[in-house]
């Protein structure tokens, strides 16, 4: 399995030890960046590029973190295809995999201890999307960009 992995400077450390993790357990990383925990850079340029990863195939995941988790999330929910899930524990990371289909597992540096982070990038990647109901639902927060306010149905619930 390929995985795009990014941050920007407040999540490299966590970033390099969890690429080092699953590079140990043979999946292919590929590193976008940031090189360096000193340099500051813009969190929303290497979010953007974990999403685009994933979006355009070039990888099946992304993993994307910065200090809070927060702007990782946000930018690569704008991202078209991509269904971004911030974690702080294993049981929303299991989740967002088994019934949002999440593409992209955020995380924050400061925010997760490195055992926590692993332990989710763990469950996250141990479980896979189970379908049916969900898949309606998932066609549905394709369908809700554009969808104007009080002109909704709600269906299928
Ligand atoms: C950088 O200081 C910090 O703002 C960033 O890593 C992230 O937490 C933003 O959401």
């Amino acid at each position: 399995m390929r995985i795009a992995i990014g941050s920007d400077q407040a999540g490299y450390n966590l970033k390099s030890e969890i690429a080092r993790w699953l590079a140990e357990r043979g999946y292919a990383v590929r590193d976008l960046g940031t090189d360096d925990a000193d340099t500051r850079v813009d969190y929303p340029d290497f979010a953007r590029a974990v999403a685009q990863a994933v979006t355009g195939g070039e990888c099946d995941l992304g993993i994307a973190v910065c200090g809070t988790g927060l702007g990782v999330s946000i930018t690569a929910n704008k991202v078209p295809g991509v269904r971004a899930a911030l974690c702080t524990n294993t049981y929303t990371a299991r989740m967002s995999r088994l019934h949002n289909d999440a593409n992209v597992l955020c995380l924050g540096e400061r925010v997760v201890g490195i055992g926590l982070a692993l332990d989710i990038v763990a469950a996250w990647l141990q479980a896979s999307f189970e379908g049916g109901r969900h898949a309606r639902r998932l066609a549905k927060i394709r369908n809700t960009k554009g969808t104007k306010v009080g002109r909704y149905q709600v269906t299928g619930h």
